[in-house]
């Protein structure tokens, strides 16, 4: 079981609020692709992005009607991603359901993502507010750059350590950042207090990715609800990746793994022995929580209350769980 996370009364009250709201939007049109949404909105999911919106959206006025329509806009965004990403990676399984590619098609999944992307943005402009509009097309912009980057450099070991950062801060990252910039802006915070949220997101954004890229060696499938080692057969080069390499005198055989696009399961096997051997995964584990300490120092400014409570628990979470 995962550490559970202190999660603010209110914040899970409200959190119900939006889990109506998404299943409420998704079937609004009647249209065909409901169906397909609601069985990927309905597996469920950490929800950490709309949390995320609500508990900085406390920083100064709670104001509910505002934050509602952000924090569902902001989960259809990221699952519309998520049923792209699973059509790029040919993935037959998500959070223990089978995906939209999986029990439909690659087009259904393609039409699903279109459809909760278009959805989100309808949710989004009914807030009349075209700064937040702004922030999340730029997160989008950048999630859709990341994800390019990372097709465009898979297979390759022609890549450094700051590629990879840059890689994760463009699809991860800068939308966790969005996610706070958003809920702190909708309270009324000071814009020093909006810069220090969006910053304090960012840095759990990476450390988020970097222990998903943990969890995709060392992980328990079944609690994860997708399969392991995803990423080496499609020769993405992650953090424990890049250590392992460093260390282990088995690299050449790990380079083979990386670039070969057809790796069979008994070499993705032998490439996590070969990680697990060294101590990759420890090292990536340790810099996922320096990035929780840079994001726990950028809030330094903010008010010890409720709310700093909360964000602190959400960086134990990130960096302490098994799904
Ligand atoms: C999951 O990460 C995927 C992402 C964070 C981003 C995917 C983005 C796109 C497909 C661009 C399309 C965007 C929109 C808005 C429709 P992962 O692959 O590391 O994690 P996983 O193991 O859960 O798949
Ligand atoms: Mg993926």
């Amino acid at each position: 079981m995962s550490k559970d996370y202190l999660l603010l009364p209110q914040v899970k009250k409200d959190l119900k609020i939006v889990e109506e709201e998404l299943a409420k939007v998704v079937a609004a049109d009647g249209v065909k692709l409901a169906e397909s949404s609601l069985t990927t909105l309905r597996a469920g999911g950490k929800r950490l992005r709309p949390i995320l919106v609500l508990l900085t959206g406390m920083t100064n006025n709670y104001d509910l009607s505002c934050l509602i329509p952000a924090a569902t806009a902001i989960e259809l965004v990221h699952t519309a991603s998520l049923i792209h990403d699973d059509v790029l990676d040919e993935a037959d399984t998500r959070r223990g359901f089978p995906t939209v590619n999986a029990a439909w098609d690659a087009e259904t999944a393609i039409s699903t993502g279109d459809y909760l992307f278009g959805i989100a943005f309808e949710v989004l402009s009914k807030l009349g507010n075209s700064d937040i509009v702004k922030v999340m097309a730029d997160a989008v912009l950048a999630l859709s750059v990341g994800e390019l980057h990372q097709m465009r450099t898979c297979h390759s070991l022609n890549q450094t350590i700051d590629d990879y950062l840059t890689k994760i801060k463009n699809k991860t990252a800068l939308l966790f950042s969005a996610a706070c910039l958003v809920g702190a802006t909708l309270s009324g915070a000071s814009e020093i207090e909006v810069e220090a949220l969006g910053k304090y997101g960012e840095n759990l954004g990476m450390a988020f990715q970097i222990y998903d890229d943990v969890l995709d060696i060392s992980g328990d499938e079944e609690i994860l609800g997708k399969p392991i080692g995803i990423d080496l057969k499609d020769g993405m080069v992650t953090m424990p990746i890049f250590f392992a390499l460093e260390e282990t005198p088995q690299s050449k055989y790990l380079q083979k793994v990386v670039e070969n696009v057809n790796s069979t399961e008994e070499d993705i096997k032998k490439a996590i022995n070969i990680i697990e051997s060294t101590s990759a995964i420890e090292r990536t584990k340790n810099e996922a929580k320096r990035f929780i300490e840079s994001a726990l120092e950028t809030i330094d400014l903010i008010a010890e209350g409720e709310v700093k409570k909360g964000l602190r628990s959400i960086g134990e979470f990130v960096v302490d769980r098994y799904h």
